[in-house]
């Protein structure tokens, strides 16, 4: 008998298909994500389980599904998973990392350009019928980009990713990251960036990036304290969990002015809610959490996770294992 397979939702063909053909699979059929009880109505006979950030896999849930052998994320956070108790239950937790640290890379680039020269409300301006004056010598002023001084939080795949770029604008680099590891080694010897701590990188950046994994120890990491340390008019960038921000303290700085703009790819509950304060702000750019959504990497992501379901399935070793202990 063929091994039983949930998939949360539609992921692209290139990955959906490699399962579909191996294994006895369903298909969340809706965009939006299944509740717990759906998804353990629809995974309980389940030996494989593939899951999105946006599912929560608590343990709640993997209580609830006795037969599972592994969870496998297409993404490469995982804040959304009880790992621990996974690793328990001896079910593999796979993930997706480094195909999307480039096109990540690119929206956080996006998103400080965005905010810099203030482009998405340049282009509602002209959307508007506001642009009356030829040229004004005062009209939508920013801040430049080229040589000021980019602070990144995490210097793993994706910070590392973001500072080549930088290079490129001539940006003094500033970084604080937990540890020592390839890409900060990569940086240092390029003599082109700087490590410090948090405090000095708050104070002396014109613009920060975070790139850094949702934990109890990442959780609201910049808050109103942290905020006033930063440069009068500096800009924020988020890319990678909306709660190692306070979203409440940064609506504040924001709307002070203290803060001079910030785009925001993530929130501390996704989607936005309709009603939240954050809307109203003009020098804040928001995407809905598309930092890997390019069609190339959301295809490669979808083939690796399949890579990863598979191979557990088959006993053996995933490439992307995030517990190695259930191997051991
Ligand atoms: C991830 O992979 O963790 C991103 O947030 C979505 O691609």
């Amino acid at each position: 008998m063929k091994q039983r397979v949930f998939v949360t939702r539609k992921i692209p063909d290139e990955g959906l298909r490699m399962i579909a053909e191996r294994f006895d699979t369903t298909v969340w059929p809706s965009d939006s994500p299944p509740s717990v009880d759906e998804i353990v109505q629809n995974a309980k006979d389940c030996e494989g389980l593939v899951t999105l950030l946006s599912d929560s896999i608590d343990s709640d849930v993997i209580s609830k599904l006795p037969k599972l052998k592994v969870i496998a994320q297409y993404a490469v956070g995982y804040d959304n998973i009880d790992v621990s108790l996974a690793t328990d239950r001896k079910i593999a937790v796979t993930n997706t990392p480094g195909v999307l640290t480039e096109t990540t890379a690119d929206l956080a680039w996006t998103l400080i350009m965005a905010a810099a020269r203030r482009i998405v409300e340049a282009d509602r301006y002209v959307r508007e019928g506001k642009w009356n004056v030829a040229w004004g010598p005062k009209l939508l002023l920013g801040s430049d980009i080229y040589g000021a001084t980019l602070g990144i939080i995490g210097m793993g795949r994706i910070g590392s990713a973001v500072a080549r770029r930088a290079f490129g604008f001539n940006m003094k680099v500033l970084y604080q990251t937990r540890s020592v590891n390839e890409y900060t080694k990569e940086i240092d010897s390029s003599g082109k960036g700087t490590r410090v701590d948090l405090h000095n990188l708050l104070k002396e950046s014109d613009i920060i990036t975070l790139h850094i994994p949702l934990s109890s120890e990442t959780h609201h990491l910049l808050g109103e304290e942290e905020f006033n340390l930063m440069k009068h008019g500096s800009i924020i960038v988020n890319t990678s969990r909306g709660a190692v921000i306070d979203e409440e303290a940064l609506f504040k700085a924001l709307e002070s002015g203290h803060l001079g703009a910030a785009g925001l790819d993530v929130f501390k509950q996704e989607p936005l809610q309709k009603n939240s304060p954050l809307l109203k702000l003009p020098n804040l750019v928001l995407a809905p959490h598309i930092g890997s959504a390019s069609t190339k990497t959301r295809a490669i992501m979808a083939k690796m996770c399949a890579e990863n379901l598979i191979a557990v399935l088959n006993g053996e070793r995933p490439p992307n294992l995030v517990n190695p202990e259930v191997f051991e």
